[in-house]
């Protein structure tokens, strides 16, 4: 099974989690950017992703460095922004041949509200099986991360 672990990150969080999921998987790294930098300032990126989510604004992404259609499958990671997946992600998921090999989601939280955000990905993914919610390092139950990560990687393998 040839995977391929698919990621936007900001601040690193969701990065990490990705690179911990794709070794754990013997699989390839994806990390989306998107054309237009966001800002460095954390109160500037909340206030411009936040306003990119309110306003579904879907980003232009950089060229691949990977032929995501040579993949069985794909493993989907993404932070939360106002409770929803990212822009950057929503851009990947336009292509739907490409939201038809995801098969598992992980997401990357501060610890808010994020059912309805992710009812709303579910509907683009139908081959969806496996979802796992992170949290930011900054969170004092981030460090159930790990054992999260590994149970989430024995579904994805079994
Ligand atoms: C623009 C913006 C909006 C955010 N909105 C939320 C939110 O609604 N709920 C939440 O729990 N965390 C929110 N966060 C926190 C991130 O989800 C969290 O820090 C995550 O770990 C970031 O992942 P990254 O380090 O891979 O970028 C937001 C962060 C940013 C930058």
């Amino acid at each position: 099974m040839k995977r391929l672990v698919v990621y936007y990150s900001l601040s690193g969080n969701t990065k990490e989690a990705a690179e911990k999921i794709a070794s754990a998987l013997n699989g390839d790294l994806l990390r989306l950017e998107t054309v237009k930098d966001m800002p460095r300032n954390f109160v500037s990126q909340i206030i411009v992703g936040g306003g990119q989510v309110m306003m579904k604004y879907v980003p232009k992404l950089k060229p691949y460095d990977k032929d995501i259609y040579s993949y069985d499958e794909i493993i989907l990671g993404s932070p939360i922004w106002n409770s929803k997946i990212v822009p950057a992600i929503n851009a990947f998921l336009e292509d739907k041949d490409a939201a038809k090999k995801v098969t598992a989601l992980f997401f990357l939280s501060g610890g808010g509200e994020v059912k309805k955000g992710l009812e709303a990905i579910t509907k683009k993914l139908p081959n969806l099986v496996n979802t796992v919610s992170l949290l930011d390092i900054k969170h004092e139950d981030s460090k159930d991360n790990d054992i999260k990560i590994q149970q989430f990687v024995e579904k994805i393998k079994s």
